[in-house]
């Protein structure tokens, strides 16, 4: 089969190509109505299906010849931990969960908050959600307090799941007194809080509302699957826009369970059977799809890595993983591959393991830069596959489909749109593009499967946030164009995203935070290049009058309350102080400007800026 004749069917007949991928799934009910729509005119799949994820993941293969295989392999440096769990295992184990949250009093469409590390029990509380056809919405351990309140007041769960800890590199991060805090913090209080606990930090379970996870579990009687319709919710992952209230992303089940299976071959080439490894968390959506569900939807071996690329304990990590579980594909951020890079420029470290179980690798989360992509080509000679995708979408828009036809790889381009992903490059009025030019990247309606179909609980920014840029068309966020031969290469976001080691944050929700500190006059916040995380937040800010502390008091101040309200994964370490912001006469901040300056980039000084010299201050901070 060649990708055109798959991308075609896909656009030509979009319900006739996803009924045949829908067909490799056990339903309790298949689906008839393929694609609908609602009241609001939005697309849902397989609508009228009855399912449950957690049944097609893990009791479809425990009854169809894989309970004995391995379902996740836990393989945790940190805590010096191997333990695998097959699919009857597993299976068991989500059992019970499931019968824990249902004596706790969570039922089908109720929301449950997932804060948890890298452990297995963070994917047997996703799976026990799903059994119950709870929502689940997982929380990244990297956020602080007031990030995870955010959550709690948009998602009103029933029950926070929690662990005791998690581990950094450098140090212990205890959970429980943030959870304690975010619900202090937040307007609704969840009726339980149940935690794990793990020996390096054990938990004080002070409040009426806290349980004990193992106790819990003790009691707990194992619960059956109950049946959701297609377009009911698997969870809801929050992710950053451009103000400080993150968007709640909706994931259905039906939709989602297609998409997931139908990708494991046609984008990674994967059989039911391998070892599929996506170093990523549990808490963005490369560790919803292809650490938690994709792969256990297709027969799958997941691994669940609680370590990081390098220091844990050297950068060989990987490829120690690779070699000790044999696996097939090794999805990452381009983030990892530069830290091994910078530590071990010749990838002596990968020489000293076995790898060859690996035959590609995967990037997403941000642009595969082309250095990135060379070194990789020459040390390891293997196919290197660049993702361009998005919380949104919960898989792929564009890749090279490798087990569809391998096409010649460009470094710089996410290769071709994934087959259900009309992509079309649009200029501000909502024109189509020729090739080459660049514009804004956006998906002709209906989105395919697995595609949020709302924001939670606010229809009206879903619709002023993705659709009604351009009529007809679901709008990316990310500038770009297509090649002559039909390459897609994404040039970035034209909001104010930035991504920070492969982590989606706002600039603005930064500005938020800074702008209400008591010195701050004025402020801006630009992503400025960095050789290891892509991006880097910066900031510039102007102090009110008559203000004593020094210039380096007020950035220390700074960089910690944006550690203290969005979390340490900010990475904010920059700060600079200025007497004035580059602006237009009508006093809007030339952000832009500022980060093609501070980037070395070429720029032009726009016609309506007020005051030129502004520029010259924020060129000799570069310098
Ligand atoms: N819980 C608590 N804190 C966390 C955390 C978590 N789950 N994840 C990261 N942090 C903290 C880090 O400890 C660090 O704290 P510090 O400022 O005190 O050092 C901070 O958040 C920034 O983290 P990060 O940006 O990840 O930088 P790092 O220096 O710790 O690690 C890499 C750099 C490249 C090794 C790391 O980003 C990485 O492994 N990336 C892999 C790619 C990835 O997972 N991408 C996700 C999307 S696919
Ligand atoms: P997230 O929702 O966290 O996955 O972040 C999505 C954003 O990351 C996209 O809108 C892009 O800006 C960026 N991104 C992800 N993958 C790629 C890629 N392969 N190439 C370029 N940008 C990417």
């Amino acid at each position: 089969m060649s990708y055109q004749k798959e991308f075609d069917a896909a656009k030509n007949n979009p319900e006739a190509f996803w009924k045949e991928q829908a067909n490799a799934l056990p339903w309790f009910k298949e689906p008839e109505k393929v694609l609908s729509q609602d009241e609001h005119g939005i697309h849902h799949w397989f609508a009228d299906a009855k399912m449950n994820t957690s049944y097609m993941a893990l009791d479809h293969h425990v009854e169809n010849g894989r309970a004995d295989q391995a379902a996740i392999i836990y393989d945790s440096p940190v805590t010096n931990t191997h333990r695998t769990y097959t699919f009857r295992e597993l299976r068991d184990e989500v059992a019970l969960c499931a019968g824990m949250l249902k004596e706790l009093g969570v039922e089908k469409g109720d929301r449950v908050i997932v804060y948890m590390p890298m452990i297995p029990e963070a994917a047997i509380a996703m799976y026990a959600c799903a059994r119950l056809g709870a929502i689940h919405s997982v929380v990244f351990g990297g956020f602080a307090a007031p990030e995870l309140a955010v959550r709690i007041d948009d998602a009103a769960p029933k029950v926070i799941l929690s662990a005791s800890c998690g581990i950094e590199i450098k140090r212990v991060i205890e959970y429980k007194p943030l959870i304690d805090n975010a619900i202090e913090i937040a307007t609704h209080k969840p009726d339980h809080c149940v935690v794990f606990q793990r020996p390096e930090a054990i938990a004080e379970m002070s409040n009426a509302r806290d349980v004990d996870w193992a106790q819990a579990i003790e009691k707990a009687e194992p619960a059956d699957c109950t049946p959701v319709n297609g377009d009911d919710l698997l969870y809801i992952l929050y992710t950053s826009g451009t103000t400080g209230k993150p968007k709640g992303v909706v994931r259905e089940n039906g939709g989602h369970a297609v998409a997931m299976k139908y990708s494991m071959k046609a984008i990674y080439n994967i059989d039911p059977g391998d070892v599929f490894w996506a170093a990523s968390d549990v808490g963005w959506v490369v560790g919803h799809s292809y650490i938690i569900y994709a792969p256990l939807l297709h027969g799958c071996t997941t691994i669940m890595y609680e370590g990081k690329p390098i220091m844990t304990p050297d950068a060989g990590a990987f490829w120690r993983v690779i070699a000790d579980h044999k696996v097939r594909g090794l999805f990452t951020a381009p983030t990892a591959y530069r830290a091994i890079k910078k530590e071990d420029p010749n990838a002596d470290l990968a020489k000293k393991y076995d790898i060859s179980s690996l035959e590609a690798f995967y990037s997403a989360g941000e642009r595969l830069d082309p250095a990135t992509f060379d070194w990789l080509e020459e040390n390891f000679k293997l196919p290197i596959v660049d993702n361009w995708w998005q919380t949104e979408t919960g898989w792929a828009i564009a890749s090279n489909m490798t087990g569809i036809e391998m096409m010649p790889v460009k470094p710089g381009s996410a290769t071709v749109p994934c087959p259900g992903f009309n992509i079309q490059i649009l200029d501000e009025n909502g024109k189509e593009l020729d090739k080459n030019q660049q514009g804004d990247i956006a998906i002709k309606l209906p989105l395919p499967p697995s595609c949020l179909t709302t924001v939670w609980g606010d229809m009206d920014r879903f619709k002023s946030g993705y659709l009604e840029q351009h009529e007809g068309y679901y709008t990316s966020g990310d500038g770009g164009y297509i090649d002559d031969e039909g390459y897609l290469f994404v040039m970035g976001r034209v909001d104010d995203v930035i991504n920070v080691a492969g982590h989606r944050l706002s600039t603005g929700e930064m500005e938020e935070i800074i702008g209400k500190h008591p010195s701050i006059a004025e402020c801006a916040v630009i992503g400025r290049d960095d050789e290891l995380k892509g991006q880097m937040p910066t900031g510039f800010v102007i102090l009110k009058n008559g203000i004593d502390s020094t210039d380096e008091e007020i950035s220390k101040e700074l960089i910690a309350l944006v550690r203290q309200e969005i979390g340490a994964v900010a990475s904010f370490k920059e700060v600079y102080v200025v007497p004035r912001l580059p602006k237009t006469r009508s006093g809007k901040i030339l952000r832009k400007t500022m980060r093609q300056i501070f980037n070395g980039e070429e720029y032009i000084i726009p016609s309506t800026i007020d005051d030129p010299e502004s520029l010259t201050e924020i060129q000799s901070l570069k310098a």
